[in-house]
């Protein structure tokens, strides 16, 4: 079965609070550059990209996103500068190099960061700058539980036997990876962002938003529905029920600069 966009900006956009912060702990590494060109890979609905174009004073900013479902939210927004484009993060190139290669919270759907980092590099003018953002709580039992089950039957045979495979690399792998990509200038960091949401079952509304449209796109809707009702009972025994839920959040936020 080929994979079909499960994107719902909705669904996404419910933990909306919860998923802004790291958006702006990374723009804020950023260098404010007047008159720049910037990209958005994996824009989602575009809300995001339009205070980045705003906050980086850019004169360009293009979205870049597979879903259609999402980029026709994004296409609504209507600002000086700003443009979305269907694309393919592990294909799409810049009509012309840009100053900003930006990504939050979607490069963990791409493989081989060795060699996907190599093409954002290429992307960049001297001196420019790359900022990244991506999650990293694999072994928590919100994702744990999703892969487990995911190679349960009647699912991973209904996906051919796909499974899924976690590409993000520990912190220090990024920072040598930049070093050797040739970035003069570095940030790397590990942050946990602190989630109270108000029972442990939401954290099953918070995955479907995001991890587990993976799984969807790839399974007949009926038996989705089943998926999630296993992982909502296998959660529920992991977490117990509580109320509120502390749900802490891994995610690596790295940044370089290219020497001018
Ligand atoms: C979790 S959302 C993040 C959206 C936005 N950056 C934000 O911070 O709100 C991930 C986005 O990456 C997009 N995406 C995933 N894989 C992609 C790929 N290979 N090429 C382009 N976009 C992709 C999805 O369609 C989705 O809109």
């Amino acid at each position: 079965m080929t994979a079909r966009d499960t994107w719902n900006p909705t669904q996404y956009e419910r933990f909306r609070a919860e998923r802004e912060q790291p958006f702006y702990d990374l723009v804020a590494l950023i260098t404010r550059r007047p008159a720049g060109r910037v990209v958005d890979l994996g824009c989602g609905t575009g809300t995001l990209t339009a205070v980045l174009h705003r906050e980086l004073t850019a004169t360009e900013t293009i979205g870049i996103d597979s879903s259609e479902a999402m980029l026709e939210r994004a296409r609504s927004l209507d600002v000086d500068g700003l443009t979305f484009a269907p694309g393919d993060i592990s294909e799409w190139r810049p009509a012309e190099l840009v100053d900003v290669v930006f990504s939050n919270a979607a490069l963990q759907w791409l493989g081989d960061h060795l060699a996907l980092f190599a093409r954002l590099t290429a992307m960049l003018v001297p001196g420019g700058e790359l900022a990244v953002q991506v999650p990293a709580n694999f072994d928590h039992a919100s994702h744990r539980l999703a892969a487990e089950i995911a190679r349960e039957e009647p699912f991973l045979g209904a996906m051919g036997g796909w499974t899924r495979t976690f590409p993000v690399l520990p912190p220090e792998e990024y920072a040598t990876l930049l070093h050797q990509l040739g970035f003069a200038e570095q940030s790397v960091r590990l942050q946990v962002y602190a989630h109270v949401l108000e029972s442990s079952d939401a954290v099953v509304e918070w995955v479907r938003g995001t991890l587990l449209t993976d799984y969807e796109s790839r399974m007949p809707a009926a038996m989705y529905q089943d998926f999630v009702a296993r992982y909502r009972e296998r959660l529920r025994a992991a977490l117990g029920e509580q109320r509120p839920y502390f749900y802490p959040f891994k995610r690596i936020l790295l940044w370089g600069r290219l020497p001018a």
